[in-house]
């Protein structure tokens, strides 16, 4: 479906679309008091942000519904979710190493306390929403989440959002949202380390990241 709002031209994207629609979200999500608890270095935290976000576009594009505009500099990624799902937190932890590696546990945590609180009632996620940072404030990501709302009241079903900063919570508020009690992340947390004894698996290898990334092994 394609609908026009405010100017702004809102369609469902494709695989043809993730190059750029990535590189929205990567940019977008790049700054901020999340971002550098999630990954304090600068230098490490692009290239994360790329993988991390490649991967939550594939993911909307084969099980949500992802939208975006016609010139690509704006993204939603929705979720049906219309009975409550359980994640495999295993696989999904191993997938997060593999993103993050020595990150990976902040990744783990948000994403579990995000699961832990989600709202059980049918309802349509929003898991993400960017728009490039050069396009920013113009009215673009209002446009874009007021076209799918338009279809959730069609549908007599809420949204519901985790909103990260106190100006895009503003944003949503003036969408029609309401605001529950914040998530606190902790932000000082004492190391906690995983310890590990005796044969290693896969054979010769560490079985913990020690790197920003797991180091390739040797073919
Ligand atoms: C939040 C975001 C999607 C809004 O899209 P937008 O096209 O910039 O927003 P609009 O022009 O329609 O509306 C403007 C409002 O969006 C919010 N906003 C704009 N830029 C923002 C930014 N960099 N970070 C957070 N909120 C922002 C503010 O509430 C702003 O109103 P204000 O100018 O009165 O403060 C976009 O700014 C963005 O991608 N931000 C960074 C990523 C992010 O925070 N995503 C949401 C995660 S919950």
């Amino acid at each position: 479906m394609t609908s026009t709002s405010y100017t702004v031209t809102v369609r469902q994207a494709t695989a043809d679309d993730a190059g750029p629609l990535i590189a929205v979200l990567a940019d977008a999500f790049h700054d901020g008091p999340v971002a550098e608890w999630l990954v304090p270095e600068p230098r490490d935290r692009r290239a994360i942000y790329y993988r991390y976000f490649k991967d939550a576009l594939y993911h909307g594009l084969e099980h949500g519904e992802v939208y975006t505009t016609a010139d690509l500099s704006a993204v939603a990624i929705w979720y049906p979710r219309l009975e409550p799902i359980r994640d495999s937190s295993h696989e999904r932890q191993t997938t997060l190493e593999t993103i993050a590696g020595v990150y990976a546990p902040k990744f783990t945590l948000l994403e579990a306390m995000f699961d832990a609180f989600h709202p059980d009632e049918p309802h349509h996620y929003l898991a993400y929403v960017a728009v490039d940072p050069q396009q920013q404030g113009r009215g673009i990501g209002a446009a874009l989440l007021a076209d799918h709302h338009r279809l959730l009241d069609r549908l007599g079903l809420p949204a519901y959002l985790e909103a990260s900063n106190t100006r895009n919570r503003q944003l949503y508020l003036r969408l029609g949202y309401t605001a529950g009690p914040p998530l606190i992340l902790p932000t000082e947390g004492l190391p906690i380390w995983r310890m590990w004894r005796g044969r290693q698996t896969p054979v010769g290898r560490s079985p913990f990241p020690t790197a920003p990334l797991p180091r390739r092994r040797a073919r």
